[in-house]
């Protein structure tokens, strides 16, 4: 089936106009004050058909193709919105270069690379999930397979991976060279008191710098899903989250990982938890996230900025609402003196209307260059900045935020 580019454009974006979010009885938007004093975008105009994600979205694989145009496309030939962006993210769960996601993800610390991954459906009201999966890189259509083929919501383990062959999905050793490479560097650098020699410390040719808000100082190098630490040993807890509203409203979101690099074997995130690593309902509008999913998962991310938008707050300043629960729900520990975090994490949100908006803790380290989300609507494919609670020079100094759990020493 297709449709005509009238129907895909046109008719979305006369009814995103006039729509109305549905709003609990007597809820007022509660904007904090943190959302008030950090840095927000201009609120965007509403536009339907659109689609959102983690900027690796925008990420080239070895053949040119990138993972939100490759939705984007299959939407106007007129294909399902979960199924255009499962297909979407794909991409990224494909591309060995990418290491946070599939194929040529960081592997946990026995050199095993597992794969998380969950998508809602908005119209039919359904979700599929799976977690600790080994040998498949689709994890988001495994988890769409779950969605459509089972009477349940969450495979995991073994039992997710029979799964996923029965259904047809090929198994493959999701360990590349570079991966099992960085793996033995990581290992090597563990204990200098072990068998294993500690390798001199190098900066890696071609590490990620500018950009998607990553600087070059003198310890280290990073971006929004990979930093390298001072021993050249990658770290990640990259994912891609992507959310879609279709021209009529129609709603959906997925998020696939490889998940934190180095884990224990067997630990999941938040990507494949319904309601933490993504939520959609198709009457208010669909969330997600990527970084550290140990802070996301206690605050049910996803559901919460969904929740927030449902109570009329903009899909920025829900994303912006859900950072402030997690500071508050973080361990202080895991806080530095200024009660900020040590770690970061990204949110991503849409609503019914076709409005869009992301924030993030951290700004990014360059303001000509500002850590940015993807975005594609009938103006194309773009890159556009996050909002953020704390600005760069906020972080506490020297030390990695994202990707990575720093330990206040
Ligand atoms: N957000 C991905 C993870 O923590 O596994």
């Amino acid at each position: 089936m297709s449709i005509s580019r009238r129907d895909f454009l046109g008719a979305g974006a006369a009814a995103a106009a006039g729509l109305a979010l549905p709003t609990l009885a007597g809820a007022e938007p509660v904007i904090s004050n943190i959302v008030d004093r950090a840095a927000r975008p201009a609120p965007r105009p509403a536009s339907r058909p659109v689609i959102i994600s983690a900027a690796n979205g925008m990420e080239k694989d070895p053949e040119g193709k990138q993972g939100i145009k490759v939705a984007w496309d299959l939407l106007a030939g007129g294909a399902d919105p979960l199924d255009a962006i499962v297909a979407g993210v794909n991409v990224v769960e494909l591309n060995p270069n990418d290491q946070s996601v599939g194929l040529g993800g960081l592997p946990d610390e026995d050199g095993v690379v597992q794969v998380d991954a969950s998508c809602m459906h908005g119209p039919s009201k359904r979700a599929g999930a799976v977690g600790c999966l080994e040998d498949i890189a689709d994890a988001a259509a495994v988890a769409k397979a779950v969605m459509d083929f089972t009477d349940h919501i969450f495979l995991v383990g073994e039992g997710a991976k029979r799964f996923a062959i029965e259904m047809g999905f090929k198994p493959q050793n999701l360990l590349t060279d570079k991966s099992r490479r960085d793996w033995l560097r990581w290992k090597a650098d563990l204990n200098p008191d072990d068998n294993w020699l500690n390798l001199p410390a190098r900066r890696p040719a071609g590490a990620p710098k500018g950009g998607r808000g990553g600087r070059d100082d003198e310890t280290l190098q990073q971006s929004l899903h990979v930093y390298y630490d001072a021993r050249g040993v990658p770290h990640t807890y990259g994912t891609i989250n992507m959310n879609v509203v279709t021209a009529s409203g129609d709603i959906a979101s997925v998020t696939t990982t490889s998940g934190l690099s180095w884990k224990i074997p067997g630990r999941v995130g938040d990507s494949p938890i319904i309601g933490a690593g993504q939520y959609c309902d198709n009457e208010v509008g669909a969330a997600g996230s990527t970084g550290r999913g140990e802070a996301n998962m206690k605050v049910c991310g996803g559901f919460l900025a969904v929740e927030f938008m449902r109570q009329g707050m903009s899909p920025t300043e829900a994303c912006m609402k859900v950072m402030e629960r997690v500071v508050a729900m973080t361990e202080s520990r895991l806080l530095d003196e200024h009660g900020r975090p040590y770690f970061d994490l990204q949110y991503y949100a849409v609503n019914k209307k076709g409005e869009y908006g992301a924030a993030m803790a951290y700004q990014g380290a360059d303001p000509d260059h500002p850590t940015s989300f993807a975005v594609c609507d009938d103006k194309g494919a773009r890159l556009e900045p996050f909002a953020y609670m704390y600005t760069y020079d906020q972080r506490p100094k020297g030390r990695p935020m994202s990707g990575t759990l720093v330990i206040p020493k």
